[in-house]
């Protein structure tokens, strides 16, 4: 008997979608029942923490390039054992990864923004930073630029880091599988503050997270056959005025960079740092 072969071809199209106008539409809480509010009309979104559990949120978007801004007030105070995660995920075995991680610390001492990337359920790309503001006075913008050649990270406009596209020299990218933005506030006092020397004071919680004025000029994935293509997925990196403001950040502000941890790596630093 022949076998017939039935070759299903699935569309998917993106469009490009200017979404920012209520946390509302854009977005779902996940958990932590009411410790996670929108308020202020879907203008405002605050997460608390507190000893029984965090909270957190997801898009209900799922998108493929783009560029993805935030607004985010920290945890206040002795915030030591609190992690605020903010990140783009496919989830799954193989999934990509586009990660902001707020490790927060005692009252006066700077928070940790620890970023990462994984492609293809691979990580172990640690860069950490402590910022040139205090971030829980006021909200700061952080944004993740994302295109097939490179992702950007920025906080209020500023490169912080740039994963370039380097698949001609064997490292994946994340770009095919179309991810979420999720976040997340939750104890992490074991290893957060000072590799877990710092506990957290649960006298102070608990313990809050606010986020506004989301903005995605993103392509967003859909599986119906609309044809309408997305203009955000051409490549671009960073111009010689982004060079220089990254540089000066890497140099004055960066806390951890997995491409000079030889000691990680004694068979050799990752490809991707010979070029980073
Ligand atoms: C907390 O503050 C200490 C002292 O300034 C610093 O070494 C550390 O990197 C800060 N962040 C975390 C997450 O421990």
């Amino acid at each position: 008997m022949k076998n017939i072969e039935f070759l299903v071809v699935v569309i998917a199209t993106f469009v490009v979608a200017v979404t920012g106008g209520s946390f509302y539409q854009d977005f779902e809480i996940t958990w932590g029942g009411g410790r996670a509010k929108i308020l202020e009309n879907g203008n405002l979104l605050t997460l608390s923490l507190d000893k029984a559990s965090g909270s957190g949120f997801r898009s209900k978007n799922e998108y493929l390039f783009g560029k993805i801004d935030m607004q985010l007030k920290l945890v206040p105070g002795n915030s030591a054992g609190t992690v605020t995660a903010y990140y783009l995920s496919s989830l799954g075995p193989t999934h990509d990864e586009i990660d902001f991680e707020f490790l927060g610390n005692m009252s006066g001492d700077p928070y940790t923004l620890h970023t990462n990337v994984f492609s293809q359920g691979k990580g172990n790309r640690e860069q950490q930073f402590h910022l040139w503001f205090d971030p829980t006075k006021d909200f700061h913008t952080y944004s993740v630029q994302w295109n097939p050649a490179s992702i950007i990270f920025s906080v209020d406009g500023t490169p912080i880091r740039e994963f370039k596209n380097l698949e001609t020299k064997g490292v994946p990218f994340p770009k095919n599988q179309p991810m979420r933005i999720y976040s997340s506030l939750w104890d992490a006092e074991d290893w957060a503050t000072r590799g877990g020397l710092v506990k957290t004071d649960w006298s102070q919680a608990p313990f809050t997270a606010s986020y506004r004025n989301f903005n995605a000029q993103a392509c967003v994935w859909t599986s119906s056959g609309s044809s309408s293509s997305c203009s955000s997925s051409s490549g671009q990196s960073l111009d010689a005025t982004g060079q220089a403001k990254l540089r000066w950040v890497q140099k004055n502000f960066m806390v951890y960079n997995y491409c000079t941890d030889t000691n990680r790596f004694p068979q050799g630093l990752p490809p991707e740092c010979s070029s980073a």
